[in-house]
């Protein structure tokens, strides 16, 4: 049987990693830059990790949500520690689009309304109203043309006014570092004014963390630079570092009642393993720290390039513009240099999403082989 061909796949086969590298399996080496799409957080078998999710196979793998799984309660405690959100409370599921679908599905049977506001260039991931979110025309279906999106520009003041003054939006839903959409970002006042007008007219403020959340931008969650609390965050792949994890946190604002939500795998007891060596490692390595001051030393090195035209994004979610398409420069970087960077939807941006515990020492292996592409 063939695989369903929707990847355009480069001929690389990985068989092992550690830490910031991956073998393939002719045993050679590259610098991981991508993260596997900013889901590699504390490095590829993060010795803590391993060791946390193979003790707990050895115990109980899995059981479903009928019964209590008190690894739930811990993670739910450590995401509350670390990330100062407290007055949230925790569903847990199994992607990203499962946390966003779930967190727009909330947003409706709180505020009984249906409409959706969302962002030109928003990517919110491939289940139906995920996708009815999403501004990327060629991976929609007629399906998604069902659920009620407006899409504005970030920091269009008066269209959000206009928008949210007809009282029928149930959520707005944005990013606070659009992933693959290109790293634009929207302003503080943007993001205080969509607060603010979602408390006046009864809707949901969605801060979609899944890409920025868990540390990737210096910050535990990317919203919280502009000091409001969302009504929800949606929130995974950094958050198992591999295993395939998601989450919602909740304000308590919302209240819960039995069958509103559920899953069948989401927060399993392997999962909760992984979500808890996960936070625990960026804990004790500082890797927030790590982040903030790795994103001043790329971006003071990146500027001595004269090719690159604009360094976008923050942490460690970066974004580096050209005046070309750099699917080539990408391609190159990979089988010539042996580096892995990410696309964007935006074809003249590379994207750096490494990590979170790398070091100066790779980021100067990309600029020399920046270098020498673009010498
Ligand atoms: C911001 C954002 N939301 C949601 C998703 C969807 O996540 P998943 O692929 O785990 O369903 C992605 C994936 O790239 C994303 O970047």
């Amino acid at each position: 049987m063939h695989l369903f061909k929707v990847y355009p796949l480069y001929e690389i086969t990985p068989t092992y990693a550690k830490g910031c590298f991956v073998y393939d399996k002719n045993g050679k080496k590259y610098l991981d830059l991508y993260g596997g799409h900013a889901v590699i957080s504390i490095g590829h078998s993060h010795p803590k990790y391993v060791k946390s999710i193979n003790n707990q196979l050895n115990k109980i793998g899995f059981y479903s949500n009928f019964i209590i799984n008190d690894l739930q309660g811990k993670a739910a405690k450590k995401i509350k520690e670390s990330s100062n959100c407290n007055d949230y409370e925790l569903f847990m599921c199994n992607s990203g689009a499962e946390a966003n679908e779930n967190s727009l599905q909330l947003a409706s049977f709180h505020t009984k309304k249906s409409r959706i506001i969302a962002f030109r260039n928003s990517f919110h991931g491939r289940s139906n109203a995920a996708l009815s979110a999403t501004d990327f025309k060629k991976i929609k279906s007629e399906m998604n043309k069902q659920i009620n999106v407006t899409f504005l520009e970030f920091n269009d003041h008066e269209g959000l006014k206009k928008e949210m003054s007809k009282n029928d939006v149930s959520s707005i839903i944005f990013e606070s570092v659009q992933g693959v959409g290109g790293l634009d970002e929207p302003t503080t006042d943007f993001v205080r004014l969509m607060s603010e007008l979602c408390k006046k007219h009864n809707a949901c403020l969605i801060a979609d963390e899944v890409q920025s959340g868990f540390g990737r931008t210096g910050d535990f969650f990317a919203f919280q630079k502009h000091g409001i609390e969302p009504d929800i965050i949606p929130m995974a792949k950094g958050m198992g570092n591999g295993f395939p994890v998601g989450g919602v946190l909740i304000n308590k604002r919302i209240k819960s009642k039995y069958s509103m939500l559920g899953t069948t795998f989401g927060g399993n007891h392997l999962a909760c393993s992984a979500v808890i060596s996960v936070i625990d490692t960026i804990n004790e390595e500082k890797l927030l720290n790590n982040c903030k001051e790795l994103e001043i030393y790329f971006k003071d090195k990146m500027k001595n390039i004269s090719e690159i035209k604009l360094i976008k994004g923050r942490g460690l979610m970066l974004g580096l513009e050209f005046d070309f398409d750099a699917s080539k420069l990408r391609e190159n970087l990979i089988y010539k240099h042996g580096i892995f960077t990410g696309g964007s939807s935006k074809k003249n941006i590379l994207r750096i999403l490494p990590p979170l515990n790398i070091k100066k020492s790779h980021i100067n292996i990309l600029y020399d082989a920046l270098e020498k592409e673009l010498e």
